[in-house]
Formats: C-alpha cells, structure tokens, sequence
C-alpha cells in the first residue's frame, strides 16, 4: 500500500485485530462487571478500536472522546495541549482510556493526569498497540492488544501524515 511517499505492507490482518479484541474485551468485562465505568477514547488515532472494543462490552457503562495536539519541542518532552476536552462528570468513576498506539508513553502521560486531576474512582489504559521498547512514561497500559517493535505503522485509525486510517487491516512501513 502506498501512502504519499511510503511503502506499507501487511503486517496485522483484520480477523487478528478483531480476535485480539475480544480477549481484550474478556478482561475488561471480568474486571468492571458491575462497576460504574466510562470509557475515554483518544481521538483520532482510537476511533476504530473503540467502536469495535464497545460493541463487545455488554455491562451499562459511558462512552466518551477527548482530542489532544502534540508538540514537539527541543527537548524529547511532548507538550500536549487539550483540543476537546471530557464534558463527563468523572468524579467517583471508573475511567479507562482506550488508546490505538502507546509508544513513548509520553502523550498518555499528560492526558493521564489531565484526566486523574478530576478524581476518577480508578484509572486505567487500554491500548490496541504497545511499543514496549520504545516506552519512557509513567504509567503502562493495563490492557494491550498488541506488543509489536519499534516499526512505523499505519491502517485501522493510525495514521501517516493523516492519511491511511481508513483500512481495517494494519500495516507497516517497508
Ligand atoms: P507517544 O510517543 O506514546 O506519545 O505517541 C504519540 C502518538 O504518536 C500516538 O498517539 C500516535 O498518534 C502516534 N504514533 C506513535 N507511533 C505510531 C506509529 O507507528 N504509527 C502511527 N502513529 C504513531
């Protein structure tokens, strides 16, 4: 697949993505039964995931976004600032963000304690996919669907240079 000046190939098919889903969801399910939880998805990246995580979550529960920009800046610290941010009240709930790509670690960060800041009663990360080796922040996901290498990766809401998210398979740069 060519995306702009990029080669990807295949590198997760859909049935995998959508297997490893499920198990994901099992987790959740035996750790929230009869909690009140609301998950927080991150968009744009986590748009698909949480569509399809939801659809396997049977409990009474809340859905909700929160859209953020990185910086950059000199130093390897990503500044991220709020774009859309949770109109939810959170306090005394169960929060869990759902995330498509955790790789430093360095934007869930910030977004953890924008979000810890409102007193959820717990908070946790779900995240498709998790760049262990390239990890550098305070808080790991909980639940990962994935751990893959440091590859560059596109397709099922990740995108290069905001093109690709639209695929439902994932695929990496060659
Ligand atoms: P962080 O390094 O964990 O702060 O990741 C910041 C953001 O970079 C993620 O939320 C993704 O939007 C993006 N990102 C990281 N790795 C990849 C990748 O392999 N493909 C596409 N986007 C990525």
């Amino acid at each position: 697949m060519q995306i702009e000046d990029k080669e990807f190939e295949l590198y997760i098919p859909s049935a995998e993505i959508q297997k490893t889903i499920s198990s994901v969801a099992e987790r959740i399910k035996n750790d929230y039964q009869d909690k009140d939880v609301i998950f927080v998805g991150v968009l744009n990246g986590a748009f698909m995931f949480v569509s399809d995580l939801l659809k396997q979550i049977d409990f009474k529960c809340e859905v909700s976004f929160i859209k953020v920009a990185s910086y950059e800046g000199t130093s390897s610290t990503g500044k991220v600032h709020e774009l859309i941010g949770l109109v939810n009240d959170i306090k005394d709930k169960h929060v869990i963000i759902l995330e498509d790509i955790v790789d430093t670690g360095l934007t869930l960060d910030k977004i953890y304690s924008m979000i810890d800041h409102d007193k959820p009663s717990s908070l946790e990360v779900a995240s498709l996919l998790y760049k262990p080796n390239a990890f550098n922040g305070k808080h790991p996901p909980k639940y990962v669907g994935f751990e893959i290498p440091n590859d560059f990766i596109v397709g099922y809401g990740l995108d290069y240079m905001e093109y690709g998210r639209n695929t439902v398979d994932i695929y990496k740069l060659k």
